[in-house]
């Protein structure tokens, strides 16, 4: 898919290393194979998103097989030729799920350079930007769907850059989701708001998808709380209690919903 230069909107020209508009604005390509379409003055953060700990922590914790129930259902809802971006795409392993099991052609972007550097060195062949989910760097109309998976909210762009009749997927923690974590981490649990953030769209239609796994290891639990918000509001020793209480018993709780332009 073309981008389009985050400073004046023209079309970015793809040169051996660089990418370059009309207007003479470049953007490097990194050895990596991603481009950062994010320019400073854009930026309301030195290092926005997801820090290189958090990265590491969901690629290794998403590669041992956890959430592939989720992608297997993410999967059925494509379908053969659709081009899709993942927006908030993380370390791109969705994505490359998702190559692997249909012939949907998948690009990502994400905010966090540490994460888009990750995606973009596990799948060489792939098309991955850092840019913000609110400003999308692609035309008007560019394609038949959009993956939101626990990611940033932006209907209008979303609007935008989605074909009429295109689709966008999106993916929320459902209720129960990590039920089990919660209970050992805090005296008051309280369920996820499973609502839409999205209203603009034509139609929506939504499934549960819900499954129970033990985590197998400290280290797993490790990088699942890592990943996740808790690692940070969570005090030390809570954090140790839980580590060494594996096998642990877990509930993955997530809402899919399809919104139709
Ligand atoms: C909870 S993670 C989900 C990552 C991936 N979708 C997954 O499920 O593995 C949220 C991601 O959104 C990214 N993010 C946060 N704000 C963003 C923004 N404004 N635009 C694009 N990505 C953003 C973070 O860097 C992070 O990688
Ligand atoms: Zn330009």
């Amino acid at each position: 898919m073309n981008y389009l230069c985050p400073i004046c909107k023209n079309l970015l020209f793809s040169e051996s290393s660089l990418y370059r508009c009309e207007r003479g604005h470049c953007f490097d390509v990194a050895k990596e194979g991603y481009v950062n379409l994010l320019p400073v003055q854009k930026k309301k953060k030195k290092d926005p998103g997801d820090n290189a700990e958090m990265v590491l922590a969901r690629e290794q914790f998403l590669s041992k097989g956890y959430f592939d129930p989720l992608i297997e259902k993410i999967c059925e809802t494509l379908s053969k030729g659709e081009n899709l971006l993942d927006i908030g795409c993380g370390t791109g392993y969705y994505d490359r799920k998702i190559k692997e099991k249909t012939a949907v052609k998948a690009c990502g972007i994400d905010i966090s350079r540490h994460a888009v550097r990750l995606a973009a060195k596990r799948d060489r062949a792939g098309q991955y930007a850092v840019a913000s989910a609110f400003d999308l760097p692609f035309a008007d109309e560019s394609f038949d769907v959009l993956l939101n998976v626990f990611a940033p909210k932006a209907e209008e762009e979303y609007l935008r850059v989605l074909k009429r009749g295109g689709k966008l997927v999106e993916v929320v923690p459902g209720k129960e989701h990590l039920l089990e974590i919660k209970q050992k981490l805090y005296e008051s649990v309280r369920l996820n708001d499973e609502r839409s953030a999205f209203t603009r769209f034509s139609s929506a239609e939504s499934v549960r998808v819900k499954f129970f796994k033990e985590i197998a290891s400290g280290e797993d639990l490790t990088e699942l709380l890592t990943m996740t918000p808790y690692r940070y509001k969570t005090p030390q020793d809570a954090l140790k209690s839980i580590s060494s209480a594996v096998p642990f018993p877990v509930t993955f709780d997530f809402i899919l919903r399809i919104h139709t332009k």
